[in-house]
């Protein structure tokens, strides 16, 4: 009898929780974000690359603010050709028709290509070196590459370093080379290279869109002037670059690389800047009996959504853009 009663209670949570899941919106967008795509497996050709930054870069203008500028998407392509140094297969890609303005602020450049398959591994370490001169040459990037032992598969590099540095020298052409030096017999051998730059065309205007850079909220009501130890409750700035939170699946956001997210903290003295009501009448029960209830804290009162490009959780091969709620804090106060 007794447990019959425990099943039964169990299956009658079980069947609440469930009803929660399903009416609660805000619960059911978490639920998705965290099927996050396996990185191993992502294959985002350049023509879904180029058409879905194009929108996200599209929305970023619509949701900016009039002075905001949204960087440009340029890409380049690559005359390819193939030879062998020192026993290591090395493949050099020139871009012979990359001409950048000197003027141009570089946000990102992303080498993107479609690598043939590879039998040696399935996720060799690659080099990326930028030459600089007839015998130099320098290492820009060494990440692990996940390709494929039968198929071809697109995989793409952070080469911000290498182009701004490029641009900074101005006159020399820009060429890289591959190589996998751990590698015993593959050779490196891609189909297809692109290199898409997102950067601003004039360095002079330093107003730029909000994932970037915070403008919208410069001089914001409760963001924080000094910064003393003691100080009362306020918000900090906080820039989160998404590679820093070190869960690999993070990498599957493709922008923005990082944000203005913000954050509260200070001090909540009684009657200062409370949230709601209920806070006021809190912290005067706090100043009465400080061991019924506990003080207010310094939290977010408001908060703003953020776009997201990111790989799509149910297809490798496709981008999604999307807006997630409450992901920068606008205002703090006392609740
Ligand atoms: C490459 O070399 C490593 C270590 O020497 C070896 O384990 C691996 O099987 C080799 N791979 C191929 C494809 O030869
Ligand atoms: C490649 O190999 C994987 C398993 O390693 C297999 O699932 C897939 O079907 C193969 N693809 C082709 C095109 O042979
Ligand atoms: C990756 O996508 C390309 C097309 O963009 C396709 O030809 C290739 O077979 C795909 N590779 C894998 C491993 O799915
Ligand atoms: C740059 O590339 C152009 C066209 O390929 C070539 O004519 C020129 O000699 C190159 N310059 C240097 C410094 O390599
Ligand atoms: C407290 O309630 C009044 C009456 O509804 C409202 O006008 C006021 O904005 C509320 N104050 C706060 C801090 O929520």
């Amino acid at each position: 009898m007794g447990g019959h009663f425990w099943a039964h209670i169990a299956t009658w949570t079980f069947l609440c929780s469930v009803r929660v899941v399903r009416t609660d919106q805000d619960l059911e967008q978490d639920f998705d974000l965290n099927i996050l795509p396996d990185v191993t497996k992502v294959n985002i050709s350049q023509d879904e690359y180029v058409r879905m930054m194009t929108t996200y870069l599209h929305r970023l203008r619509d949701s900016a603010d009039h002075d905001a500028v949204v960087p440009d998407l340029k890409i380049f392509d690559a005359e390819q050709n193939t030879w062998r140094r020192r026993k290591k297969c090395i493949t050099r890609l020139k871009f012979p028709k990359m001409r950048l303005n000197p003027n141009t602020d570089i946000e990102q450049a992303e080498l993107r290509m479609l690598m043939s398959e590879f039998p040696d591994a399935e996720a060799p370490v690659i080099q990326i070196y930028q030459i600089i001169g007839l015998r130099r040459r320098r290492l820009i990037e060494e990440r692990q590459a996940y390709l494929s032992t039968n198929a071809s598969k697109w995989c793409e590099f952070d080469i911000t370093n290498g182009v701004r540095a490029w641009l900074l020298n101005g006159d020399r052409n820009f060429s890289l080379e591959l190589q996998c030096s751990q590698c015993n017999t593959s050779v490196l051998q891609p189909l297809q290279v692109a290199l898409s730059i997102l950067g601003y065309s004039d360095k002079r205007r330093v107003r730029r869109a909000s994932p970037y850079h915070d403008n919208n909220q410069q001089g914001g009501r409760t963001d924080c002037t000094t910064n003393s130890a003691k100080q009362r409750c306020c918000r900090h700035s906080l820039t989160v670059s998404f590679k820093d939170l070190k869960v690999p699946q993070i990498s599957s956001i493709i922008q923005p690389k990082s944000y203005e997210a913000g954050f509260c903290k200070g001090r909540c003295p009684y009657n200062y800047n409370h949230a709601t009501n209920h806070s006021r009448i809190q912290s005067l029960v706090h100043k009465l009996d400080r061991k019924a209830v506990p003080r207010v804290c310094c939290a977010p009162s408001k908060l703003a959504p953020l776009d997201i490009l990111r790989v799509d959780p149910y297809d490798f091969t496709k981008l999604n853009v999307e807006k997630w709620d409450n992901m920068r804090v606008l205002e703090c106060a006392c609740s």
